[in-house]
């Protein structure tokens, strides 16, 4: 590595940075993965079936795969637990100062872990990290997998409900994910309406795939309040001006997460990643992981290869974390805490 390179990372690792789109269980880091295997070795997981090193690409239903392995490692309140609060720390330690972390409650009868202890210990993570001093704030979106179905869908909404509304403000809003080319968004919707007329915020992976225009019509009518990846919406890639008006009127801000897309196959490099299409228009952009654990990547990473594909200054860049402040769902006092975080670290980063 050469002095300017070392500078550089010094600059993306530095950067205030704001996560947005993680799942937990994507986002287990190497190390942490390292232990949950030698705790199950009855399993035989190798970790090069947990994650999917540089240069590797996978079909996005290969990645889905690798989900359901790392599921067997994480089965436990403990495993989530554990989990939860390494995820926290590895994202501050990124300079990362405000996350939401997302996932799916499962039981699982083999340890007794419930849906709602499943959620209780991914707070629990939150709040020792906030007892520690860990120097980050941390939000959780509760996640619908949409190959549970309606009924599924529905019961995740009214746990959330609950939560909401008993944990202190850790629970802000709910994710929609899972394999895209399983089931149908409209028979979410009666789901996804109860959530939001409840004030639950809406994160939705759309248009993940192509062929989903009209799912993505009507899922944009909710309207959700952030999209995740949202890859094929544009017409240069078969989506719609339809589509596109709907986001931009809307101003309805878009996750996007370069290394999972290209590693995941539904974007060809990162040249052609659509982070261009919507930054070019003012659209907001911000810039996530997705899954750090399973694309080895980081958030710094994510900047700085945005930063080199399409030729941000540092300024710029500085701006596009700044500006994932206000896409965030925390409260306006949080927000306010964090622009003065930004403002105060400004004359240290930037230079
Ligand atoms: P978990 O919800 O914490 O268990 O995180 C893993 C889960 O997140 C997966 O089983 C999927 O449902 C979801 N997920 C992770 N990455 C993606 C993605 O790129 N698209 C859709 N769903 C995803
Ligand atoms: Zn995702």
């Amino acid at each position: 590595m050469t002095e300017m390179d070392r500078e550089a990372d010094l600059f993306y690792r530095q950067l205030p940075k704001v996560e947005l789109h993680a799942h937990l269980n994507g986002s287990v880091s190497f190390e942490t993965m390292e232990k949950l295997i030698a705790r199950k070795p009855h399993l035989n997981i190798k970790h090069s079936m947990t994650a999917i090193r540089n240069g590797q690409h996978r079909t996005l239903d290969e990645c889905f795969q690798v989900f359901k392995v790392i599921h067997q490692l994480v089965d436990s309140e403990e495993d989530i637990l554990m989990v939860a609060k390494a995820v926290i720390q590895e994202f501050a330690a990124d300079g990362v100062k405000y996350l939401e972390l997302r996932s799916t409650p499962r039981e699982e009868t083999k340890t007794g872990l419930s849906k709602r202890r499943y959620i209780e210990s991914a707070i629990e993570a939150i709040r020792q990290c906030k007892q520690e001093d860990v120097d980050i704030e941390v939000r959780f979106l509760v996640a619908i997998d949409r190959r549970n179905g309606p009924e599924v869908a529905m019961e995740t909404v009214k746990l959330a409900e609950d939560f909401m509304l008993s944990s202190d403000g850790l629970i802000v809003g709910l994710d929609l994910s899972g394999d895209p080319t399983v089931g149908h968004g409209k028979d979410l919707l009666p789901a996804l309406q109860r959530a939001k007329n409840c004030g639950l915020k809406l994160a939705l992976h759309l248009s993940e795939i192509p062929s989903q225009k009209e799912e993505s019509e009507l899922l944009l009518d909710l309207p959700p309040d952030r999209i995740g990846h949202g890859t094929f919406l544009h017409p240069e890639v078969g989506g719609s001006d339809s589509l596109v008006d709907k986001v931009c009127k809307q101003n309805i801000p878009i996750e996007l997460c370069l290394t999972s897309n290209v590693k995941g196959q539904t974007v060809p490099s990162y040249d052609k990643h659509h982070f261009q299409y919507w930054y070019e228009r003012g659209h907001p952009c911000v810039l996530c992981t997705d899954d750090k654990g399973v694309f080895c990547t980081d958030l710094s990473q994510e900047y700085q290869l945005a930063a080199s594909t399409f030729g941000l200054s540092q300024e710029a860049v500085w701006h596009l974390s700044q500006q994932a402040i206000q896409c965030s769902f925390a409260p306006e006092a949080v927000k306010q805490q964090l622009e003065q975080k930004w403002a105060e670290l400004r004359p240290r980063v930037l230079n």
